[in-house]
């Protein structure tokens, strides 16, 4: 459920009309709805209200500090992959607390500034990380707290791009090789192993992955115990999907039930990492049609929005909706949707029953919440856009757009 709906034929933001908007702030822009993203965090984290848990929303999927702030202010914690990610969580008052610490590669200076914020714990993705961050933490008279990120071996049936739980994937530990380097990290001075972590992949449709990764996860429990390794927390990192097509994920209160089922009464915290399911339908990419030209072979609608500012249709072949911002009623045809960068493989949609708009006009992609203006870059130099958050019948320019200024600023002139 979201708060972008047709009122006599304009689509709204909750109480904004979206053309209003793009006359305003002009295109492509990003507009958030405060009331979903509110409600999609009630929603997910109160389908675990049963256990001890505490969802820390993926920071990746929508960074922007006014969303930080607004689901700060709902209870989150976050789950960061970066020093930038974590100076963002900082700025929007997170309690550090809540936040858990996951990716592959992070550096020495990342460990620290972590350690120094007094996070809840580091997943550990590999024993050379361990290592860093034991030296790192001796150094500072600390005592790390982390969890090893266990690779489960478990097919996600996601996109290859964004599973994460399969043997050949880059992430996580191994489970036979864990269970040593638990012990390893039992004795290492800087290190207080509190956590279990996995994280099979993104925008999963079903649950069985899930529970299948988890059954692997509560065998692997049960042997630290019998070393006598006191586990608290259990992360089950992220991934659960969304509806951008014909897609029917389980609903948060069914993904809740089910894990509930099998946690209950365990004497564990629960940690979620929960970022698409929160954010992705919170936000749409609105663009102007710049021309309109038909080939022999086809009709092209070309927008002012490209790859650079969503570049989930490129680079996974990525479905999202695209509709009018105001209702033409005209007759529909086929056409690519497509922006203004010079590659082929700059498209928002290929082959799109649309109706017939007209240069001038808008559109908005759905769906456009997570991992939209996260992922959006300055390709063909070309500014980033402007990110709204509406709140009933207020607008906050939550990211006003760049300039060209911003372009060249860091530059040698
Ligand atoms: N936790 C970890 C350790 C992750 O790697 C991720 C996502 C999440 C949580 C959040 O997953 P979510 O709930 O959003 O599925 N750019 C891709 C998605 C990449 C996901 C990367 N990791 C896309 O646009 O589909």
């Amino acid at each position: 459920m979201h708060h972008f709906e047709y009122k006599n034929g304009d689509l709204h933001a909750e109480d904004v009309r979206v053309g209003d908007l793009a006359r305003e702030y002009g295109t492509p822009l990003y507009v958030y709805s405060a009331a979903t993203l509110r409600r999609h965090f009630q929603a997910f984290d109160s389908a675990f209200s049963e256990l001890d848990r505490l969802t820390c929303y993926s920071v990746k999927a929508n960074s922007n500090l006014s969303v930080l702030r607004l689901l700060a202010a709902e209870g989150a914690g976050m789950d960061i992959v970066s020093g930038g990610e974590l100076h963002r969580a900082m700025k929007a008052g997170v309690d550090p607390a809540k936040i858990v610490y996951s990716g592959v590669g992070k550096r020495a200076h990342e460990i620290r500034e972590a350690l120094e914020a007094g996070i809840l714990m580091f997943n550990v993705e590999s024993t050379g990380e361990l290592d860093l961050i034991n030296e790192v933490a001796i150094s500072m008279g600390k005592v790390a707290k982390i969890s090893l990120r266990i690779n489960p071996d478990v097919d996600p049936k996601t996109h290859p791009y964004i599973s994460t739980g399969m043997k050949k994937n880059k992430f996580g530990l191994d489970m036979v090789s864990s269970l040593k380097t638990y012990e390893r990290a039992r004795d290492m001075e800087g290190i207080e192993p509190v956590g279990i972590d996995c994280h099979i992949g993104s925008q999963l449709t079903t649950i069985e992955p899930f529970l299948e990764a988890l059954d692997k996860v509560l065998v692997f429990y049960e042997k630290l115990g019998n070393m006598g390794i006191d586990i608290k927390f259990l992360d089950l990192g992220g991934g659960l999907g969304i509806t951008y097509d014909e897609e029917e994920p389980p609903h948060p209160k069914e993904f809740g039930a089910a894990l509930t089922a099998k946690l209950k009464g365990l004497p564990l915290k629960l940690i979620l990492e929960p970022g698409r399911v929160i954010a992705g339908n919170a936000g749409i990419l609105v663009t102007e049609v710049v021309y309109t030209k038909t080939t022999p072979s086809k009709h092209f609608v070309i927008t002012d929005a490209a790859m650079n500012d969503l570049v989930r249709p490129s680079l996974y072949g990525a479905f999202h909706r695209i509709v009018e911002v105001k209702e033409s009623g005209r007759a529909t045809r086929d056409a690519d949707v497509v922006g203004p960068i010079c590659e082929s493989g700059d498209f928002l949609a290929r082959d799109r029953e649309l109706p017939d708009v007209q240069p001038g006009e808008y559109l908005a992609c759905l769906s456009a919440g997570a991992y939209g203006f996260t992922m959006s870059s300055n390709y063909n130099s070309r500014p980033r856009a402007c990110e709204l958050v509406v709140d009933g019948n207020t607008v906050v320019v939550a990211r006003r757009r760049e300039t060209y200024e911003d372009l060249t600023h860091l530059e040698e002139e």
